[in-house]
């Protein structure tokens, strides 16, 4: 079977995950931790904290931004349950808007429509690597005074305005999770780029206590200082992602070759109206990190039969998120602003096909497709 996803190794993991084992501290907040910070903050230009998977740094962006009962987030239905799960944990009401049709991210036109008196945060989220229009975001949410956290889950190694994608937003969160880009099995980080937030970030991060001033030496002992948790990985996790942080460029690069190999191999599939492929930089001033290459399917055809299809041939493929705004809690928790026309359909018709750094089975996958739209 052609697994849909192969985690990344560089192959300098076993020997930073020893030295982390034999350097006698493999709790949170040590040489690896703050080598991965020292990387991440070169990279983004901003303060950047280790979290244990991206739904931490969304989780610290809720808490930072003093969400309260009442207040309303606005983000996309088509998204991963944690961008609203960690703002519905404060007590927020998470506001869900449709995406645009070629980038598959919040469309910025409707943002003003969503927003009320009780709007607090906006939180884009960057689908497949592919930066939304955050110029457009950025000034709606300056003249209404509005947090930005962005959910850049999928984006290391994406640009926009030839900067890294995670250094938009007040606040930016990555994932490390064995599905993305650049991995350590579960993991994940918060970037600061309100260097307001910076003080009070560390707090939350170490259970709300000034810990991190404490092994600065800025303080004689620490204490309790306000309500955080515990967000930070062990330095196993941190050495794992150590091995593999210089390597983003690399595998961005990888990805794309590949992305662009099932790109030019499904035209005649898109010619023949049976799917669209998904764009080429459909978003201005942006550069994708090749995480993710998907089909949409005509509306005549079945993804549930195409993916049954593809298992038969020995190929696992993926549908993507089943949108909040329909999902038990999502009716519980959030309420939609205006008709989410794109996100259903987009729901019902995505397909991801298999994609890894070293894929070689693009023709294969691809002459599976038009065997079934051969059938069907
Ligand atoms: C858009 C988005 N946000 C958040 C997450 C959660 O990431 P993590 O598993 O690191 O918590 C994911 C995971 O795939 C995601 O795709």
């Amino acid at each position: 079977m052609i697994p849909f996803s192969k985690p990344y190794l560089s192959g300098n993991e076993l020997k930073l995950v020893e030295e982390a084992l034999n350097q006698g501290k493999t709790s949170g907040n040590g040489r690896f931790t703050q080598q991965c910070h020292a990387w991440l903050t070169d990279y983004f230009k901003s303060k950047c904290l280790l979290t244990h998977s991206c739904t931490a740094a969304l989780e610290m962006a809720a808490l930072l931004c003093a969400l309260k009962p009442g207040d309303e987030v606005i983000m996309p239905s088509y998204t991963f349950v944690s961008t609203s799960n960690a703002f519905v944990l404060r007590g927020a009401t998470p506001v869900f808007v449709d995406i645009r049709r070629d980038t598959l991210n919040l469309d910025e036109t409707k943002l003003e429509a969503a927003i009320t008196t009780k709007t607090r945060m906006i939180i884009p989220v960057f689908y497949a690597g592919v930066p939304c229009d955050m110029d457009a975001i950025m000034k709606i949410a300056k003249s209404k005074n509005i947090f930005v956290a962005v959910d850049a889950a999928q984006a290391f190694g994406s640009y926009y305005h030839g900067k890294p994608a995670g250094s938009f937003g007040h606040l930016s969160s990555l994932s490390f999770h064995d599905t993305k880009n650049i991995m350590s099995g579960e993991g994940g980080t918060l970037i600061i780029n309100d260097p307001e937030f910076n003080e009070r970030a560390e707090i939350l991060w170490e259970k709300g206590t000034n810990r991190s001033k404490f092994l600065r030496g800025e303080v004689d002992k620490y204490s309790w200082v306000e309500v955080g948790s515990s967000f930070l990985p062990s330095e196993i996790t941190a050495a794992i992602l150590m091995a593999q942080l210089p390597k983003v460029g690399d595998v961005a690069k990888e990805r794309c070759k590949i992305w662009n190999e099932y790109f030019a191999a499904t035209e005649f599939l898109e010619n023949k109206s049976v799917l669209s492929r998904q764009m080429l930089n459909p978003q201005k001033h942006s550069e994708h990190n090749g995480h993710m290459y998907y089909i949409i399917l005509d509306k005549h055809f079945n993804r549930e039969k195409l993916y049954f299809y593809l298992k038969e041939q020995g190929i696992q493929s993926a549908s993507h998120y089943v949108p909040l705004h329909s999902s038990q809690a999502g009716r519980k928790y959030g309420r939609t602003s205006g008709d989410l026309p794109n996100t259903d359909f987009i729901s019902e018709q995505l397909l991801r096909l298999p994609l890894w750094p070293g894929f070689k089975e693009v023709p294969r996958v691809v002459s599976a497709l038009e065997d079934f739209f051969k059938k069907n």
